[in-house]
């Protein structure tokens, strides 16, 4: 089977490159010339664990991938064409913009010419595939092609094991052939009795939406009941733990914190609020956990300069960049958000991060960044744990002290044990505790 990926963003590279380790020969498209170019040297655009390896293996090794910037020169005799754009938020509505997927559809319409699958990947609204459909259909036979709904539920950061051993694979189709090729493309993964969820296109579409804003409820959640775990003395891990246990509720999605950011779950709660609406359906308990996850950060910046009477011209340390460990990812990062918060009170913020320095420094100009931890904690008021990146975990606070007096800890993700800090003479405050 030959596969093209249109778009090599996160999912289009993570999806590529996992295609052509399960044998498939596979191109990826992207407009992007030097993105292309550096893919063709096994430079990946992002920081994902694993990825570098598999492009080198495939590109060099195998030779089942490749990179090219001519959608008309790779698709032609693709057996499946997986659509990876992305789909941002529309600045003023808050739907998805799909001007990428429809751009995408007009141009495979114009450069197939032998029956093949049009695959949606990209997280789209429900109607999205059919509309794909109907652009193909001006100018192909719809005997010539099918379309099927095939959400992606990788994660940043752990992508790859994501991709090889997911929870489910989703395949919405219209008729029997297109599910069959499905099938068979997704047969490597039936050693692992991976489940194949079957269904129509429009269920397909809301699978993912839903599961996306079903796991950024359960974050907003757990932090309203973190808020009330301060007021009233009591832990929210143990509240957590407490509740996880039960099989019906699960122990994933219930950490405290500074609330879900990134570039998926605040982006598509607010499109399918958006779906809601437009259909006239009330899905208004999404729309709260929106707007307390927006309303989150100010709140916890507000407790940050007041707990540790920060005023202008005082400096504090931040530790953790990206929207969560293992990427360089800032998009919607609560960290960056914070900083800026702190900045327009006059606050200097002091940060390190293990990867995502780069890309905050683009975003955040005035950010001062240091090469480890322990220098952005030096000569200063308050150390912020933002994101839970291992290399925080075991800080030597003792060394840290020595150049910062009456230190207090903001630990927002929770991964230090409060007694254990405070014996060591330090304030500390965690997330719902
Ligand atoms: C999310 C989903 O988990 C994937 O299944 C999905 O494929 C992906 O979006 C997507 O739509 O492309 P991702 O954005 O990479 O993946 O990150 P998550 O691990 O889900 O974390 C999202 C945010 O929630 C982060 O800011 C994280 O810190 C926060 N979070 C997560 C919490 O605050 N508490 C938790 O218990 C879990």
């Amino acid at each position: 089977m030959k596969l093209a990926i249109i778009g090599t963003g996160y999912v289009g590279l993570i999806t590529g490159a996992c295609f052509a380790e399960f044998g498939y020969q596979t191109v990826c498209i992207d407009k992007d010339e030097n993105r292309v170019n550096d893919l063709n040297n096994s430079k990946c655009p992002f920081y994902e664990p694993g990825i570098e390896d598999l492009l080198d293996k495939h590109l060099n090794k195998t030779k089942l991938l490749s990179f090219s910037n001519s959608l008309s020169a790779s698709i032609h005799d693709a057996d499946i064409i997986f659509i990876t754009v992305g789909t941002p938020t529309k600045r003023i509505e808050g739907e998805a913009d799909l001007s990428f997927v429809w751009n995408v559809a007009e141009e495979i319409s114009n450069n197939i010419n032998k029956y093949c699958i049009v695959v949606t990947k990209s997280t789209v609204p429900v109607g999205t595939t059919k509309e794909v459909k109907s652009i193909i259909a001006k100018k192909i036979n719809e005997k010539n092609f099918d379309v099927v709904s095939n959400p992606e539920f990788l994660r940043e950061g752990s992508a790859i094991n994501d991709f090889m051993r997911p929870d489910r694979v989703v395949i919405g189709c219209e008729n029997k052939k297109s599910e069959d090729i499905m099938k068979e493309l997704y047969r490597p993964l039936y050693l692992l009795e991976t489940p194949l969820i079957s269904t129509t296109v429009e269920s397909a579409e809301i699978t993912k939406y839903a599961s996306n804003s079903f796991l950024a409820t359960k974050i907003s959640f757990i932090n309203q009941v973190a808020d009330l775990c301060e007021k009233v003395g009591a832990d929210v891990q143990d509240v957590a733990k407490g509740m996880g246990i039960d099989k019906r509720i699960g122990n994933k999605f219930l950490h405290a914190g500074p609330g879900y950011g990134g570039s998926c779950f605040p982006k598509d709660v607010k499109a399918f609020i958006t779906t809601a609406q437009k259909h006239d359906v009330d899905l208004s308990i999404l729309s709260s956990v929106d707007t307390f996850n927006e309303n989150r950060i100010n709140k916890i910046s507000k407790k940050i300069i007041s707990k540790a009477n920060l005023n202008k011209g005082d400096y504090v340390s931040l530790l953790g960049l990206s929207f969560k460990p293992n990427t360089d990812d800032v998009r919607d990062s609560t960290s960056l958000k914070i900083t800026k918060l702190l900045q327009d009170r006059g606050i200097f913020v002091k940060a390190f991060d293990p990867e995502a320095m780069d890309n905050a420094k683009k975003e955040n100009t005035e950010l001062q960044l240091f090469d480890s931890a322990y220098e952005a904690c030096e000569d200063t008021k308050a150390i912020i744990i933002g994101t839970e990146w291992n290399e925080f975990r075991a800080l030597n606070f003792l060394k840290i002290q020595k150049s910062s007096k009456n230190l207090i800890i903001f630990d927002l993700r929770n991964i230090y044990n409060a007694k254990e800090i405070e014996e060591l003479g330090l304030q500390y405050f965690g997330t719902g505790k």
